[in-house]
């Protein structure tokens, strides 16, 4: 008897023999016919929320300024959300406009009432004394033009990026201008944090999402292009990555589906 497809598998069918030039339609696509059930996780991710609670230095840096996080591929907006609810002034951003409205309509729910899942412990709820604000914008990553949008006079980048599951939803060909966009988006003091998935996934399979085993090492610390197949073995040896990673570990929390295998990463600029 056959299996029924689970969402991923539904989310790769999706994309076999279609266009990789095509990649923001396609998703788009996808949100427009209610399809972001395919990776949609229903809340924010808890390996960031204990990573931020541990790292008061980047939430709460100086009572007169707040710091400024970008999620790149926001979706529904739940990880800009909770970076609001501990004191950044988040940006979403995502190409599919239908997702700007569902993420606005969360915002407005979530700091009426914001629930628990927002919160690693109720202790660090209580401690957070502000409260930043939130926009979503609809802009493709890969372009520039958007930023003019980031209200903060003198904006020198952002003091937080996360990833997660937006590097393993682009075609492997694209994951070197991932790691160029992300240097000119980094504020030369800020950190880029990855929660590392799919690490279980074979790199020769299809995706979204694709297999990022050693990729995010590569293309940020080696300058490598990330196309990691065993047929094409870089040598890294002449070339140099834009950042440092300065933490890597396994989350104590994760999703479902990347449970004991996901790995954060937080990088800094090399300047
Ligand atoms: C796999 S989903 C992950 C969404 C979200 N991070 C989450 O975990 O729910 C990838 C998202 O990236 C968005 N996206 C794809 N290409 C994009 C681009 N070039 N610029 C901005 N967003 C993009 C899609 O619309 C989609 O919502």
């Amino acid at each position: 008897m056959d299996t029924p497809p689970t969402p991923l598998t539904q989310l790769v069918s999706h994309f076999i023999n279609r266009s990789r030039d095509n990649q923001p339609s396609e998703w788009t696509e996808l949100w427009n016919h209610d399809k972001s059930y395919f990776w949609d996780r229903t809340g924010p991710s808890p390996a960031l929320i204990d990573w931020i609670e541990s790292q008061s230095e980047i939430s709460q840096p100086h009572p007169n300024y707040r710091p400024i996080a970008l999620i790149p591929d926001c979706g529904k907006g739940y990880d800009v959300i909770m970076l609001a609810l501990h004191g950044f002034d988040a940006y979403g951003l995502e190409i599919s406009q239908r997702a700007i409205q569902m993420a606005e309509v969360n915002a407005a729910a979530q700091f009426c009432e914001p629930s628990s899942y927002n919160f690693g412990s109720s202790k660090a709820s209580r401690s957070i004394k502000y409260r930043g604000n939130v926009k979503f914008i609809q802009g493709d990553f890969f372009e520039t033009g958007w930023e003019k949008q980031i209200a903060t006079e003198n904006f020198q980048g952002f003091d937080l990026i996360y990833d997660y599951a937006f590097l393993c939803a682009l075609p492997p060909d694209l994951r070197k201008d991932w790691a160029r966009r992300m240097r000119e988006l980094i504020s030369p003091v800020g950190v880029l944090a990855c929660l590392e998935f799919p690490l279980y996934k074979d790199l020769r399979a299809l995706g979204p999402p694709w297999g990022l085993k050693d990729v995010y090492w590569n293309i940020l610390a080696e300058g490598g292009d990330g196309i990691m197949s065993e047929n094409s073995i870089q040598d890294t040896r002449m070339l140099e990555g834009s950042f440092q990673r300065v933490a890597y570990f396994k989350p104590p929390r994760s999703y479902e589906n990347g449970k004991g295998t996901d790995m954060f990463s937080v990088w800094k600029p090399k300047i």
